[in-house]
């Protein structure tokens, strides 16, 4: 609270408007999203068998608890204008009740277009009136994606038709994590919170292969100063899982995003995850890197040729690192303290082999295999 009272006085002497003031994400949001894996092959059956899976694998107590339906599930108005779910959502307000009764959350998709980007109905025109309909329905997150709106508005107006939901979902009085997707253009991270997003996508879309989320993922250094408690950086939905990468890579992608405080969505069939994948997701260590309350986003400190080292600030003046080797083959990757300001002997802790690797000193390395990480937290 004082933080925010003192960011917003900041701003204000800088003549700048102050933010919006977020109850909304103060950590990065978990879930899973139906895009990645399904695209247009999500119904309403699936949505409910993702919830239950979300329940028993674990992945809901790891902190994963929005269930984002993505585009597809659109049908058309009625007399009235409303917007109605098409066949394969029978009925969005008893499905939001079945997500929220296994104490999850529940998410939607559209545009400011006249159409999604998968050409259905988008809400154009409507904005106030479709946000009525997804609080009315219990939907607690909206992804607002550009797609057509490129045909119907100047590019220059993005930041006013961003606001323009945002009011209409405030207006509402439901809590609804709001989460803009216009693929990073005009700097979106610079307007994006006052806009009234609690999170932006940085990039275009991922892939699940190593070349397209190792772009994404060390494109984002330099951002960092633009994430914070209520409004995030997103560089895209997680592919771990999908099967396009190895269980390495899939470390290294959840390690980047959690330096990197990025909403945290799954985006696999979680009915049919090998205990690996859930291994790998429900790694709380892990996951604690990204969803660590003070909220700073990760950033690069050293690179060596394909070696290189990320940090991110912690809260208590610990530290999370990364070591990364985006490389052929395997190699050692050095830490030094001075790069973090630190001196002296720290102790530090393997987050993904969960044991203790003693105190270091000035500097160290470790080896580590291609297209993999050795994440740290410091002590
Ligand atoms: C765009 C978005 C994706 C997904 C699809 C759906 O490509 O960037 O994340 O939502 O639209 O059509």
């Amino acid at each position: 609270m004082l933080r925010s009272l003192f960011t917003a006085a900041a701003l204000a002497i800088a003549g700048m408007p102050p933010l919006p003031a977020q109850e909304l994400a103060a950590t990065p949001p978990m879930g899973w999203n139906s895009w990645n894996h399904f695209e247009a092959k999500i119904d309403d059956k699936t949505v409910r068998e993702i919830a239950d899976a979300m329940v028993s694998s674990g992945m809901r107590d790891a902190g994963y608890v929005y269930v984002n339906i993505d585009d597809t599930w659109e049908g058309e108005r009625d007399a009235q204008g409303n917007i109605l779910a098409n066949s394969k959502f029978p009925d969005m307000k008893a499905l939001a009740d079945y997500v929220h009764g296994k104490g999850l959350k529940i998410g939607i998709y559209s545009s400011p277009g006249p159409k999604t980007c998968a050409e259905y109905e988008g809400s154009y025109k409507h904005e106030e009136q479709d946000a009525r309909t997804y609080a009315a329905w219990g939907i607690d997150y909206l992804k607002y994606d550009w797609c057509s709106a490129s045909k119907v508005y100047l590019r220059s107006d993005m930041p006013k038709i961003y606001k323009l939901m945002a009011d209409a979902l405030k207006a509402t009085g439901r809590p609804i994590v709001y989460s803009l997707c216009q693929y990073g253009m005009d700097k979106v991270w610079e307007w994006g919170a006052r806009s009234g997003g609690n999170l932006w996508r940085t990039t275009g879309d991922i892939e699940d292969k190593w070349k397209s989320m190792e772009s994404i993922g060390f494109k984002q250094n330099g951002l960092e100063k633009y994430a914070g408690p209520g409004h995030w950086n997103d560089p895209d939905m997680l592919e771990v899982g999908n099967g396009g990468m190895t269980a390495t890579e899939y470390r290294a992608h959840l390690s980047l995003w959690s330096l990197l405080a990025a909403p945290l969505l799954a985006g696999n069939d979680l009915r049919s995850m090998p205990s690996e994948t859930a291994g790998i997701l429900t790694n709380r260590e892990v996951v604690a890197i990204d969803q660590d309350a003070l909220g700073k986003q990760g950033y690069r400190v050293a690179q060596e040729g394909a070696n290189e080292v990320w940090a991110k600030p912690l809260a208590g003046g610990e530290w999370a690192i990364g070591l990364f080797n985006r490389g052929p083959e395997t190699a050692k990757v050095t830490v030094r303290w001075k790069d973090f300001g630190l001196s002296g002997k720290h102790r530090v802790r393997d987050l993904w082999a969960h044991h203790d690797r003693g105190n270091q000193k000035d500097q160290f390395w470790y080896e580590v295999p291609s297209h993999g990480v050795v994440l740290l937290r410091v002590k």
